[in-house]
C-alpha cells in the first residue's frame, strides 16, 4: 500500500521543480571550476573516461537510490533512513551513513563558499573592466593577488555563506524555483557562447584531444579522483538529493527524472571543459594549473573578445547563482534534521549550522595565504603525521577537506545508500517508488543498485590501495 506520509518541510509543486532543484544542486562549481582543473591535473582523457563511466554505472544509480529513499522516508536523510530501517526490520545503524553524509555536505560547503567567493570578486572585477586586454600572466597575477589576501577572501566567504543561510532559512520551495528557471538556461547559453569563442582560438582540436584522448596506461593515476568527482558533481553520497527527494510529489516517475539530471550535469561539465582548454592552450598556460585554472583562463577569453566585459560579468554572476543553488542543497539535510530533532525554528537552526560551517571555511581561506605552508595528512620518510609545518608532501587545509570528502566520505556514503535501497528496502517498496513506465527495466536497475554500483566503488578503492 502506498505510504502517504508528507514532509513537514514542504513539497515541490511538481516533478519539474525537483528536476530544477536537483539540477541546481548538481550543476555548480563542480562542473565549471573543478571538472576542468581536475581533468587538467590528472592528464585529461583518462580522467574523463573514468569519470563518465563512474557517472553512468555508479553515480546515476546512487542518485536513483537517494531519490527513492528520500521520497519513501519523507524526512531529513537521517530520520528517513532510520524509519525505513525500522519498517524493514533492519538495524537503525544505517542512519549513521546519513550522519556521515550530513557532515560531509557541511565540510564541502565550508570550502565551496570560499571558492564561490572568488566568483563574487570576479563579478566586481569584470564590472570595473579590470580584465580588458589582459594577458595570461596578468590574469595569473590577478588571481594570486586575490588568494593572497585573507581579508578579501574572508569578506566574500562571509557574504556567500550569509546569502546561502538566508535562502535556506526562508525555505527552499518559494525563492529558489523562480531564480533557477531563469538562471540555469542562461548559464548554459553563456557556456555555449564561450565554447564558440574557444572554437575561434584555433586551438579547439587541442582541447578536444586533451579531454578525449584515451590512453589505458594513464588510467590508474586519477581513478579515485575521477570517481570522487563523479559523486561530487552529481551531489550524491551526502543526502542532498535524498532530502530533495523527500519533497518530491508522490506521483512522479523517478527513473526518467534522475536520468535527465545526470545528463544535464554531464553536458554542462563537458561544455565547460571544451570552452576552457582551447583558451588554456592558446594562452600558452599549463592545463595542470590546479584550482586557479578557471579564474585565470576565462578572464583572458573575456578580456579579449568584443563585449567581453558584459559576457564576463554575466558569466561570473551565473557561476555565483549556480554555486548558490548547490550550496543550499548542502545545508538543507542538516537544517531539516536540526528542525526535526530540536523542534526549534528553521531560522535558529540555520543560523547555528551556517556559523559553524563559516568557521571551518576560515581554515580554507587561510590555507591560501597565512597557513599556506601548513600541511595535513603528511606522509614522508619520518612516517605518517596528521599535521606538520612542511611543504614537502601532505595537503593544505583546503586540500585535506576536499580529499576527505570527495574521495572518502562521498563514495562511502553513496555505497551505503545504494546497498540500503538495493538490499534493505523491500523490492515492492522499490518498485512502487520507481513506478517505471517500462517494468521490464526493473531487474536492470535492481542489478545496478545491488551489484554494479557497489562493485564499482569497491574496485576503485582497492585499485587505489594497490596503486
Ligand atoms: N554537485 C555540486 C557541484 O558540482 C556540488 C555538491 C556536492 C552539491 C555535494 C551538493 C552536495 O558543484
Amino acid at each position: 500500500m502506498a505510504d502517504q506520509k508528507q514532509s513537514i518541510h514542504g513539497v515541490w509543486a511538481s516533478r519539474w521543480v525537483f528536476i530544477l532543484a536537483a539540477t541546481g544542486s548538481a550543476v555548480g562549481l563542480g562542473n565549471i571550476w573543478k571538472f576542468p582543473y581536475m581533468a587538467g591535473v590528472y592528464g585529461g582523457g583518462a580522467f574523463v573516461a573514468v569519470y563518465l563511466l563512474c557517472i553512468a554505472l555508479v553515480g546515476a544509480p546512487i542518485m536513483l537510490a537517494e531519490t527513492v529513499l528520500g521520497r519513501r522516508g519523507r524526512q531529513s536523510p537521517i530520520n528517513s533512513l532510520r524509519s525505513l530501517a525500522y519498517t524493514a526490520k533492519a538495524s537503525p545503524r544505517w542512519a549513521w551513513a546519513a550522519v556521515m553524509g550530513m557532515i560531509a555536505a557541511l565540510l564541502i560547503l565550508s570550502f565551496y563558499s570560499v571558492v564561490a567567493g572568488w566568483a563574487l570578486d570576479y563579478i566586481i572585477g569584470m564590472g570595473q573592466g579590470s580584465f580588458t586586454g589582459i594577458s595570461g600572466e596578468g590574469a595569473a597575477t590577478r588571481f594570486a593577488t586575490l588568494t593572497d589576501d585573507p581579508w578579501r577572501l574572508a569578506g566574500w566567504h562571509s557574504l556567500f555563506m550569509l546569502v546561502t543561510a538566508i535562502i535556506i532559512a526562508r525555505g527552499v520551495v518559494a525563492g529558489l524555483e523562480k531564480a533557477l528557471r531563469i538562471m540555469m538556461p542562461m548559464l548554459f547559453v553563456l557556456l555555449v557562447a564561450l565554447f564558440g569563442y574557444s572554437l575561434s582560438t584555433g586551438h579547439f582540436m587541442e582541447g578536444v584531444r586533451f579531454l578525449f584522448h584515451f590512453d589505458l596506461a594513464e588510467v590508474p593515476a586519477g581513478i579515485l579522483a575521477a570517481m570522487g568527482h563523479a559523486f561530487f558533481t552529481l551531489s550524491v553520497g551526502v543526502g542532498s538529493i535524498m532530502v530533495f527527494g523527500a519533497y518530491m510529489p508522490r506521483e512522479s516517475s523517478i527513473a526518467g527524472t534522475v536520468m535527465t539530471v545526470a545528463l544535464l550535469d554531464t553536458l554542462v561539465a563537458l561544455t565547460a571543459g571544451l570552452a576552457l582548454f582551447p583558451v588554456v592552450f592558446a594562452a600558452g598556460l599549463e592545463p595542470s594549473a590546479g584550482p586557479g585554472l578557471m579564474f585565470v583562463t576565462l578572464p583572458i577569453a573575456f578580456g579579449n573578445i568584443a563585449m567581453g566585459q558584459v559576457f564576463g560579468l554575466l558569466f561570473f554572476m551565473l557561476v555565483a547563482v549556480a554555486a548558490w543553488s548547490s550550496a543550499i542543497s548542502m545545508l538543507e539535510p542538516a537544517v531539516a534534521y536540526g528542525v526535526e530533532r530540536s523542534g526549534r525554528s528553521r531560522v535558529a537552526v540555520t543560523a547555528a549550522i551556517a556559523i559553524l560551517c563559516w568557521l571551518v571555511g576560515m581554515g580554507t581561506v587561510l590555507s591560501f595565504n597565512v597557513l599556506a605552508e601548513a600541511r595535513f595528512m603528511v606522509a614522508d620518510e619520518s612516517g605518517w603525521r596528521l599535521f606538520a609545518w612542511t611543504d614537502a608532501g601532505g595537503k593544505t587545509f583546503f586540500e585535506s577537506i576536499d580529499y576527505l570528502t570527495s574521495r572518502i566520505l562521498l563514495p562511502l556514503g553513496g555505497l551505503a545508500f545504494c546497498l540500503f535501497a538495493g538490499w534493505v528496502l523491500s523490492r515492492d517498496a522499490l518498485r512502487e517508488e520507481l513506478s517505471l513506465q517500462h517494468p521490464q527495466l526493473f531487474p536492470v536497475l535492481l542489478c545496478l543498485l545491488r551489484y554494479v554500483a557497489p562493485a564499482g566503488v569497491a574496485i576503485v578503492f582497492v585499485t587505489e590501495l594497490f596503486k
